[in-house]
C-alpha cells in the first residue's frame, strides 16, 4: 500500500522532502496538475521512466511529457526555440499547454520513445510547481490512469488501479480543468494542434495569427497511416460499457429518442439544458456549461461505468472553445461510433448494431 499525502489545504514541508526522496530513488509519485493528475518520475532517469510504462500498461511507443517549473529548466531539456515557439511559451506557460520541441541529450530515450523531440509542459498548479522546483529536475508524467481508461481527476478514482505501482499519492483535491493539456507542434511557423485542450484554437489564432488542427483530432487513424503524435493511434478514455456519440440537434428528435429509451438500461449524458428533453429516460447532467462538462466528464464516466448500463449515449457539444477538446475525448471514448438519428438508436436497442 502506498501513502496518501493530503495537501488539499497546504503543502507540508517534511512530506515534500519525502516526495523528492522517492523521485530521487527512481520511484513513482502521483501528483495533481491543473488539468489531470500525473504519474511522475525523474525525467533524467530512463530506468525510472520505464516504470511509468509498466504501471500504466502504456504502449512503449507513446512518449511522455516532461514537466518543468521555469524557463531555465525548459532550456535544460530543449534546443533551437524559434520565434513562434517563444511566443507560445511566453503566452501559455505556465498553463494547460504542451509544446513539442527538439530535445537535448539530457532527456533519455525512455521519455521520448526514441523520438528526437520532447513534449514540455509547465503546469499552473502550486503543488506540481513546488515539487518540480524542490526536486530541481524535470518530472516526466503522463496522465495518472491505466492506459486506455479515462484520465484521473481525483485520487479516489485512480487509487486502486495504481496503488501497487507508486510510492505516494498526493491529494490536491479535484483538478480544475479535467481534460489534459493542449499539445502543439510548430511546423513551418504554423502551430499545429495535436491534442486540443483548455488553451484553445481561438487563443492560439489570436496570438500567432495562424493555427491548424491536425486531421486526427476528430478523425480515426487508419492502419499504417503516419501520425505526428503517437498518442493519436492508441485507444483512449474507454469505460467497460459501450459508449456511442449522440449527435442530434433537433429537440423533437431528442424527445422521441427519450421515448424509445424508456425503461431501458441505457443512459444519456449531456449538458444540463438538455435534461428536459429526456424526461422519459435516464439522463445524467455532466455540467451546466462546457467548462463544467470538461471538469466532470472523466469522473462521471468512471462512476456511470459502475452502474451496469447496457449502453451509454454521450451527447455531442459545440466545437467552439474547449468544446473541441471535449469532442476529441468523447469521440475516442465512443471508439468513433457516432449516430445522428432515432432509427440508429433503435438499432442499438434491438441489438442490430453493437
Ligand atoms: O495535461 C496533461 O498533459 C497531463 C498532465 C499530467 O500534465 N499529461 C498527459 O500526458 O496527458 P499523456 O502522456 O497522457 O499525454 C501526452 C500526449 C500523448 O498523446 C503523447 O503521444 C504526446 O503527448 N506526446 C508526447 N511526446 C510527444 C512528442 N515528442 N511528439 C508528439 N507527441 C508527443
Ligand atoms: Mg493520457
Amino acid at each position: 500500500m502506498s501513502k496518501v499525502y493530503d495537501w488539499k489545504v497546504n503543502i507540508k514541508d517534511n512530506e515534500l522532502e519525502e516526495i523528492c526522496s522517492f523521485l530521487e530513488k527512481g520511484e513513482l509519485v502521483v501528483f495533481p496538475t491543473e488539468t489531470v493528475y500525473g504519474i511522475g518520475a525523474d525525467a533524467f532517469n530512463g530506468q525510472a521512466c520505464k516504470k511509468i510504462f509498466e504501471a500504466k500498461g502504456r504502449p512503449s511507443d507513446n512518449p511522455l511529457i516532461a514537466h518543468v517549473s521555469d524557463l531555465d529548466m525548459l532550456k535544460e531539456c530543449v534546443k533551437n526555440i524559434n520565434e513562434v515557439e517563444e511566443k507560445l511559451i511566453d503566452a501559455f506557460m505556465p498553463g494547460p499547454f504542451t509544446l513539442i520541441l527538439e530535445k537535448k541529450t539530457s532527456i533519455p530515450k525512455e521519455v521520448t520513445a526514441g523520438l528526437d523531440t520532447v513534449a514540455i509542459r509547465m503546469p499552473d498548479n502550486k503543488i506540481a510547481n513546488m515539487i518540480i522546483k524542490k526536486f530541481g529536475k524535470p518530472i516526466a508524467a503522463p496522465s495518472a490512469n491505466k492506459s486506455g481508461k479515462p484520465s484521473g481527476t481525483k485520487i479516489e478514482d485512480i487509487k486502486d488501479e495504481l496503488d501497487s505501482s507508486v510510492s505516494a499519492f498526493i491529494d490536491g483535491g479535484d483538478t480544475e480543468i479535467g481534460l489534459e493539456s493542449t499539445v502543439v507542434r510548430v511546423i513551418d511557423n504554423v502551430p499545429v494542434i495535436l491534442r486540443p485542450g483548455a488553451v484553445t484554437k481561438e487563443d492560439i489564432l489570436k496570438l500567432i495569427g495562424t493555427v491548424k488542427v491536425d486531421n486526427h483530432v476528430l478523425n480515426n487513424v487508419e492502419d499504417n497511416e503516419k501520425v505526428l503524435s503517437p498518442g493519436m493511434k492508441h485507444k483512449h478514455y474507454s469505460p467497460k460499457t459501450k459508449c456511442v456519440l449522440l449527435d442530434v440537434k433537433s429537440v423533437e428528435e431528442k424527445k422521441q429518442i427519450s421515448e424509445l429509451l424508456k425503461d431501458k438500461k441505457i443512459i444519456v449524458l449531456g449538458l444540463e439544458k438538455n435534461k428536459e428533453y429526456y424526461e422519459k429516460s435516464n439522463f445524467e447532467i455532466i455540467g451546466k456549461d462546457l467548462d463544467e462538462f470538461s471538469k466532470n466528464i472523466f469522473t462521471k464516466l468512471r462512476k456511470i461505468d459502475e452502474e451496469e448500463y447496457d449502453l451509454i449515449l454521450i451527447e455531442s457539444v459545440d466545437l467552439k472553445g474547449i468544446g473541441l477538446a471535449i469532442m476529441n475525448r468523447i469521440i475516442r471514448t465512443c471508439g468513433y461510433d457516432i449516430i445522428n438519428n432515432k432509427n440508429q438508436v433503435r438499432m442499438y436497442i434491438e441489438n442490430k448494431r453493437k
